[in-house]
């Protein structure tokens, strides 16, 4: 049976091994994957053995996506500019090649499953860290009106918006800048939700029937987007995102694209009784 699998550090608590499980059978693909615990000073001793062992491929998660840039052979061009590889699989040459799904699986969430039209939108992106350089240019694809990169550290954000300023109109912004301005769509790919905390944001930046969009999720919505709900926007947490970032790079190993519908449905039931 082809082999898989998703490596972390931690990874026990990871879900990939139950969504992918999900999507092979209502695909109707025979394939095994699991939870691999990699070390974190030999993730790449790892993933040789792994695909050694004959594994046709494996999910990265934190913290070894940006040692998995640097691990592949060759990469897919959103891969090369995320700076981070989410996917791994085998060219056909047999070298290891590298790709990124995060960002298509975040636009997938808000167009397919939110049935939002990005095009023409107003959109501010929070942080400036890996995870928000992983969307940006899948984002933008969607041809914006414009998107703001707002970061705590400015000079960071102003770095992500120089590197993607050949793909759309994007520039970057303090948070005290914002004051005044409003946007279609906010999505916070900052961390501080981990530590509950609310990046210090201007009350006016939703317009009417704005979307705010946390890439975290949880049994209970995070500090940001309880926040955003005071102010009268709509809300909708990660758990699409990491659903659809897994269908693709499903499609990607197995060339079929799988229902991710049941399996949000799914995962949300479970997350409200856990
Ligand atoms: P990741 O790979 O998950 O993006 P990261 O690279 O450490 O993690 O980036 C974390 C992001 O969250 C950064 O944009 C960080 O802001 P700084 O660049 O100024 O450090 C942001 N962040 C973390 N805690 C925050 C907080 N309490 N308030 C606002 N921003 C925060």
């Amino acid at each position: 049976m082809d082999r898989y699998c998703v490596f972390g550090n931690p990874v026990a608590h990871s879900k990939s091994p139950r969504i992918h499980a999900t999507f092979a059978r209502l695909a109707g693909q025979s394939l095994r994957y699991e939870a691999r615990l990699a070390d974190k000073d030999h993730f790449s001793d790892a993933v040789r053995q792994f695909f050694g062992e004959g594994g046709r491929g494996c999910n990265v998660t934190v913290p070894f996506k940006e040692e998995a840039w640097q691990l592949a052979e060759s990469k897919s061009v959103r891969a090369e500019k995320a700076g981070a590889v989410n996917t791994l699989l085998l060219d056909g040459a047999g070298r290891l090649h590298g790709d990124n799904t995060d960002g298509v699986g975040l636009v997938r969430d808000l167009t397919s499953n939110a049935g939002i039209n990005l095009a023409g939108k107003r959109i501010l992106v929070l942080g400036a860290g890996g995870a928000v350089r992983g969307v940006l240019g899948p984002l933008l694809a969607e041809r914006p009106a414009e998107l703001v990169v707002a970061n705590r550290t400015v000079a960071k954000a102003a770095q992500l918006a120089a590197l993607f300023s050949d793909e759309g109109p994007v520039s970057a912004a303090a948070f005290d800048a914002l004051a005044g301005r409003s946007f279609d769509l906010v999505i916070n790919g900052t961390s501080a939700s981990l530590q509950g905390e609310l990046p210090p944001l201007p009350t006016s930046i939703f317009s009417a029937n704005a979307l705010a969009y946390d890439m975290m999720y949880g049994a209970e919505p995070t500090v940001f987007l309880r926040w955003a709900q005071q102010q009268g926007a709509q809300v909708r947490d990660g758990l699409g995102m990491l659903v659809e970032q897994a269908a693709e790079a499903f499609r990607l190993w197995r060339g079929v694209q799988p229902p991710t519908q049941p399996v949000l449905e799914e995962l949300r039931a479970e997350l409200l009784r856990a």
